[in-house]
């Protein structure tokens, strides 16, 4: 049998790191792929020595030219058959305002046209893939709701939700299943980063580790493990959707303290 390769984006840290390590312990052969590409080579050196299969690769995803050469990479390893992209920037603090020209396509280029562009280079290797092989996509519950001044990253995110449902139609015939995931608040750097932005930490935001309260902070696995069953056989009949993985935190209406 052939290799199975997945090919993750944002793979330096936080959930694209995690789901590296979760498809790694799967079986496939992840191609980490990175704008820091000594992050994309320490997840894939890690990942190997914890006796799985990785291969670190440097890539801006919101250049065309970059994401044609992952997908070299990838193909050059074997049969091409996920495709995460989770590569993302998340500026708070950015509302309608204050957002310059440059942040805004900053934004769009990182988080949307990325989506685009890595599948669009990745295509021709997962139809031939054939049946089972899927793209999974990162949104956010901020497309589903909104925090005060986040205008950039809100759109971007409702932006991956259409685009992974017109995805999922156009690949329909080629065997091609094309799926979002839409976490809530999880432990990674730019949590931090993104809570500093709005003058606060992800405590004083509600964001705490504790599974009885709705909304709670997630660890990346938590995200990691809903990527890969999604990327998996026995998520199958799941397509063209996003799945929300937020602890609760979209089901309380924001009123009575
Ligand atoms: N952390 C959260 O609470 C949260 C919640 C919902 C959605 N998300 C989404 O999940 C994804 C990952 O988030 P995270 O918290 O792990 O982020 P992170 O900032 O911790 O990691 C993102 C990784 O992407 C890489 N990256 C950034 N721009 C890139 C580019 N142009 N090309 C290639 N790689 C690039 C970074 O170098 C970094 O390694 C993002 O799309 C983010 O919007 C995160």
């Amino acid at each position: 049998m052939s290799t199975r390769v997945a090919v993750v984006t944002g793979a330096g840290q936080g959930i694209g790191k995690a789901t590296s390590a979760r498809l790694a312990a799967d079986g496939l052969h992840v191609v980490c792929a990175d704008r820091v590409a000594e992050a994309a080579e320490r997840t894939a050196a890690t990942l190997r020595d914890a006796g799985w299969s990785a291969t670190g690769c440097a890539a801006d995803v919101s250049k065309d030219s970059d994401c044609i050469g992952v997908a070299e990479v990838a193909a050059g390893l074997g049969e091409v058959r996920v495709l995460c992209n989770i590569a993302g920037i998340s500026p708070f603090s950015s509302g309608i305002a204050q957002v310059s020209e440059e942040l805004w396509d900053r934004v769009f280029a990182v988080n949307v046209k990325s989506v685009f562009l890595m599948t669009r280079a990745c295509r021709s290797h997962l139809v031939a893939a054939g049946d089972g092989a899927v793209v999974v996509n990162m949104a956010s519950v901020h497309a589903f709701a909104a925090l005060p001044e986040s205008a950039p990253y809100a759109a971007s995110k409702g932006a991956i939700v259409a685009l992974t449902r017109q995805m999922a139609v156009d690949l329909a015939a080629a065997g091609v299943r094309v799926v979002a995931v839409a976490p809530g608040a999880v432990d990674t750097p730019s949590s931090y980063t993104g809570a500093r932005g709005l003058g606060a930490d992800t405590q004083e935001l509600g964001f705490v580790k504790d599974p009885r309260r709705l909304g709670w902070l997630a660890d990346p696995d938590d995200v990691a493990a809903v990527v890969a069953w999604l990327a998996s056989p026995q998520a199958r009949f799941v397509n063209g959707t996003t799945v929300v993985v937020d602890g609760g935190m979209l089901a309380q209406l924001p009123v009575g303290g």
